[in-house]
Parts: structure tokens; C-alpha cells; sequence
């Protein structure tokens, strides 16, 4: 049985998934309206794979018989002062997720809930790659011009977190 204020922190957490989805896309479409079509590409990859994350969690809370409740997203920016100012923000709202992730994990020790520290270990494992992508682009943006390292951006593909994987092929 998952605790009620297990429950309201995932619900939470689904809603900050869906925020982070939002800010990519807004990152996505601002850089399209820079010509950075790279960057755009980039953003909109990690729009779909927040969007993986929150699906996740929503999945975790029906599988655990918990409701999910969809909370309003709160409006998000809509433009930068350039590629660097984007991914400076992207690395500060990734802290803040590692953060509320770290909290529900501590939670869920608390509370001795070991199927919730067991789900949260993948968004653990992930947060360590979120915050090292965009921390090596920002690097790598500082050391190469903007042009050249749209180009790059422009190579990310999407690829489905691998639990939602596992739930199609459970399925099967
Ligand atoms: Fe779902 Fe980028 O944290």
C-alpha cells in the first residue's frame, strides 16, 4: 500500500516532469525562431523524453492501485538571450528535479515503501545523466563556435526511456 503523502509527492513530481517537458519545448521553438535548428532538435528530443518520465511515474501510481491527479502546468518562458542562457537555465531546473527526486527517494526510505526506492532508482540513475549532458553542452558551447555546435545538436535522437520499453513488452 502506498502512503497517501507518497502519493500526493509523486502526483507532484508528475506535475514537475510535465513542466520540464513544457520548458523544453519552449526552449525547442525558441531556438527554431533563432535559426539554431540543431538546438532545436536537441530541446524537442528532451521535451519527448520528459514527457517518458512523467508517463513512468503515471504508470508506477496505476500499478500501485494509487490515482494520479493532473494538476495545472504553471506557464514557463518563452525566450533566451542565446543557447548558453537556455542550457544554463536547463541545468538549474535539472538540480531542482534531482532534488525533489532525492526527496521522494528519502520519503519512500522513511516509510520503509521499498517498491517506490526501487522505482526511483532509475529517475536516480537518470538525473546523474540529465545533469551531465547538459553540463557537457554547456562546456562544449564555450570551447566552439554556436554555428558548429548547432551541427551537433542536431545528431541527438529520441530514444524511450527504457522502463516504458519493458511495460510494451510485458504487454506483448
Ligand atoms: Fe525528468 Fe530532466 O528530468
Amino acid at each position: 500500500m502506498i502512503s497517501n503523502k507518497m502519493q500526493a509527492e509523486i502526483n507532484r513530481q508528475i506535475n514537475a516532469e510535465l513542466w520540464s517537458a513544457y520548458l523544453y519545448l519552449a526552449m525547442s521553438l525558441d531556438a527554431e525562431s533563432k535559426a539554431l535548428q540543431g538546438a532545436a532538435n536537441w530541446f524537442f528530443v528532451q521535451w519527448l523524453e520528459e514527457q517518458d518520465h512523467s508517463r513512468i511515474l503515471q504508470n508506477y501510481l496505476n500499478d500501485r492501485g494509487a490515482k494520479v491527479v493532473l494538476s495545472p502546468i504553471e506557464s514557463v518562458p518563452n525566450k533566451w538571450k542565446s543557447l548558453l542562457d537556455m542550457l544554463e537555465n536547463a541545468l538549474v531546473q535539472e538540480r531542482k528535479v534531482t532534488e525533489m527526486i532525492n526527496r521522494i527517494y528519502s520519503l519512500a526510505y522513511e516509510e520503509d515503501d521499498f517498491a517506490t526506492m526501487s522505482r526511483m532508482q532509475w529517475f536516480i540513475d537518470e538525473q546523474v545523466e540529465e545533469e551531465k549532458s547538459v553540463t557537457d553542452a554547456i562546456n562544449t558551447l564555450r570551447d566552439m563556435p554556436v554555428y558548429y555546435f548547432d551541427q551537433i545538436m542536431a545528431e541527438r535522437k529520441y530514444s524511450q526511456a527504457s522502463p516504458l520499453k519493458k511495460d510494451d513488452d510485458s504487454k506483448e
